[in-house]
């Protein structure tokens, strides 16, 4: 009796240590199967799309439209299961209609190369592709997906100039396309004055230019701002091109702004009087 109790205690404690030896490999299948490669491989999907949301909803919050799971499943129809390099800026196009800026007549801001300087000035005052929905929720962020996967991955994607139709340059491509397209008003844009051509042809901002219509936009006032050595003034040549590309019927102003006269002007709290 004592013998047959002893046995299956015995029997007991293998098929236990059988399980235990189970679990662990399920465990380190899981680990090696699930985890890593998705770790390795930058597959942050849950991070990425609960920011997203986050982000989203809290700028909604108050009108509660449009429907921020909306918006993200317009996103991620734009770059998932497809070739990094394969999403042209119209595969952002349902996005945008999901999603369109709202336009703030006379306060709108552009800008080129120099987008720290230009959200300081802006902030709260002025309108910038940035400050709208989909811009706020999308800047700094990077993505894309992979042919054959339904996930979003957030490294391991193709660099700015790795190749043209990449995810995020088409964003911001498309996005800063209807930006422009609705710019109403007396619009400004800030240029650097510290590099030789303030108005680059390959830039962001050149595509905007030839979106601004004179039936909505009055006027476009380029700030040219200058450090201590002016590399460019007003009278650069590449603003040539700028005006070339513009509307006729747009009035084109251009002003040389130091940089330190923006940033103490931009001390002065709780106006939004300009600071040019
Ligand atoms: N990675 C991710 N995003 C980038 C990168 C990059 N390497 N470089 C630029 N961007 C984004 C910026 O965050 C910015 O929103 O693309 C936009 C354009 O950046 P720039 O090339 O520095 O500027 P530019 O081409 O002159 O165009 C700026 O585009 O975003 C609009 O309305 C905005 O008027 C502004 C214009």
């Amino acid at each position: 009796m004592d013998q047959d109790l002893g046995e299956s205690r015995r029997a007991r404690r293998r098929r236990r240590s059988r399980s235990a030896v189970i679990c662990g490999c399920a465990v380190a299948v899981l680990l090696l199967v699930v985890v890593v490669p998705a770790v390795l491989l930058g597959n942050r999907t849950g991070t990425f799309k609960a920011t997203f949301l986050e982000k989203c909803e809290k700028i909604t919050a108050e009108s509660g439209s449009p429907d921020c799971v909306k918006v993200w499943s317009a996103f991620e129809q734009a770059y998932v299961g497809r070739d990094p390099c394969e999403v042209p800026m119209e595969a952002y196009d349902h996005l945008i209609s999901t999603a369109p800026p709202q336009p703030a007549c006379n306060r709108m801001m552009f800008w080129s190369k120099t987008k720290d300087l230009a959200h300081l000035v802006s902030d709260s005052c002025y309108q910038t592709m940035e400050d709208t929905l989909l811009g706020s929720v999308l800047d700094g962020q990077t993505w894309c997906g992979k042919k054959g996967s339904s996930n979003t991955y957030t490294s391991g994607c193709p660099g700015w100039t790795e190749c043209e139709n990449n995810p995020v340059k088409s964003f911001w491509k498309r996005g800063s396309t209807e930006f422009a397209a609705v710019a109403c008003g007396n619009t400004t844009a800030m240029l650097n004055g510290s590099i030789a051509t303030p108005f680059s042809s390959a830039s962001i901002f050149a595509i905007e230019v030839t979106q601004f219509t004179s039936d909505r936009m009055r006027s476009l006032t380029v700030i040219m701002v200058t450090n201590d050595v002016v590399v460019s003034n007003c009278t650069n040549e590449s603003l040539k091109d700028l005006q070339k590309e513009l509307d006729p019927g747009i009035r084109y102003i251009c002003k040389e702004v130091t940089e330190s006269a923006l940033n103490t002007c931009r001390e002065v709290p709780d106006t939004c009087a300009p600071c040019w």
